[in-house]
């Protein structure tokens, strides 16, 4: 039995890279899986047709069960048809990896307008609508008494997590993403619906070129550590059954490694009682900042 028998599952931007891996991960462990991908370039502007048809031929190719959807998942239409997809064609809903996304990167000051909102638009709010469809859907089974045992799993990265320098829009979507799975987990626990996110590594279109060296392929028969089928394991983990109890977490996911990433938490902290001075603040601040732990440099910060 495979670990993802009997579940339906949706990945979104499955067309290619990370989500292409999920889906055929998914496929291969009993999951019938919806292929979504708008099939757009690498920097969200349209594309030639979705190669999420592709994928569902690969897995149908394999014995598997596919069914493809093209709609923009930034949309409420797009959010909706998605959910109603799964659920039209395979009776049921049970876990949503929200992957899909695309980059304009710019350092701040040349970072125009509409790079900030549609990098923001496409992560940020393309999790949250199919996750807010998903949820309703989850909502309304754990209503009629239905058994739910669903799975999210967001997609954040590296940026979100320590910033990356020329990926301030791209950043701010990524840890965004964070905060949005916390707040999910906690929302959604009662329905039985449990959400995490990762950070993944790999070489896709989005990275080969931008990290040539990083993401370059091994020597024939070596362990490819920047393959995207690396990541899909933990994902295929986090969207089965078996990952029962596991919420409002983040990892790492990267080669043969997966990190557990702790977050945000109280360091070193004073309290004098009544209100601070500006100087007063500025020394007692000083003295916690000597205490506290380094944080970690940004990527390419120099
Ligand atoms: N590759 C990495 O190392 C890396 C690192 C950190 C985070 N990520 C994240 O992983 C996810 C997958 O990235 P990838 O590297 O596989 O990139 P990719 O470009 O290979 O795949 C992304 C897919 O999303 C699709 N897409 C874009 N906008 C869409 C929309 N509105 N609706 C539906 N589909 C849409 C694209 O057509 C594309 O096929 C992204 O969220 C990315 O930010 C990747």
């Amino acid at each position: 039995m495979g670990l993802a028998e009997g579940r339906v599952v949706i990945v979104t931007g499955a067309g290619r890279g990370l989500g292409r891996a999920h889906a055929l991960a998914f496929a291969e462990e009993g999951a019938r899986v919806v292929v979504n991908d708008l099939g757009v370039g690498l920097d969200g502007l349209p594309g030639p047709e979705s190669p999420a048809a592709l994928v569902v031929a690969e897995i149908r190719a394999k014995g598997g069960e596919a069914v493809a959807h093209g709609g923009d998942i930034a949309t409420t239409e797009g959010a909706a048809s998605l959910v109603e997809t799964a659920v039209s064609t395979f009776g049921r809903l049970d876990t949503l990896v929200n992957n899909a996304g695309f980059l304009r990167d710019r350092m701040l000051v040349n970072l125009d307008e509409d790079d900030w909102d549609a990098v923001m638009r496409v992560h940020l709010k393309g999790h949250f609508l199919p996750l807010k469809h998903a949820a309703a859907y989850w909502r309304a089974e754990a209503k009629e008494g239905r058994q739910v045992a669903a799975r999210v799993v967001n997609t954040s990265s590296g940026a979100g997590l320590l910033g990356s320098v020329g990926q301030g829009n791209y950043s701010a979507a990524k840890a965004g993403i964070l905060g949005l799975t916390l707040v999910s987990a906690a929302e959604m626990g009662r329905y039985g619906v449990q959400v995490n996110a990762i950070a993944p590594a790999a070489r896709t279109r989005m990275t080969e070129q931008t990290f040539a060296d990083t993401m370059a392929a091994p020597e024939a028969g070596a362990f490819d550590a920047m393959a995207p089928e690396n990541v899909s394991p933990l994902v295929v983990w986090l969207g089965s059954d078996a990952s029962a109890g596991v919420t409002g977490r983040v990892f790492e996911a990267e080669g043969g490694r997966i990190t557990v990433m702790e977050g945000w938490r109280p360091g070193p902290t004073a309290d004098c009682g009544t209100r601070w001075t500006p100087s007063e603040a500025g020394e007692a601040t000083t003295k916690l900042l000597a205490e506290s732990e380094p944080p970690q440099p940004v990527y390419g910060a120099r």
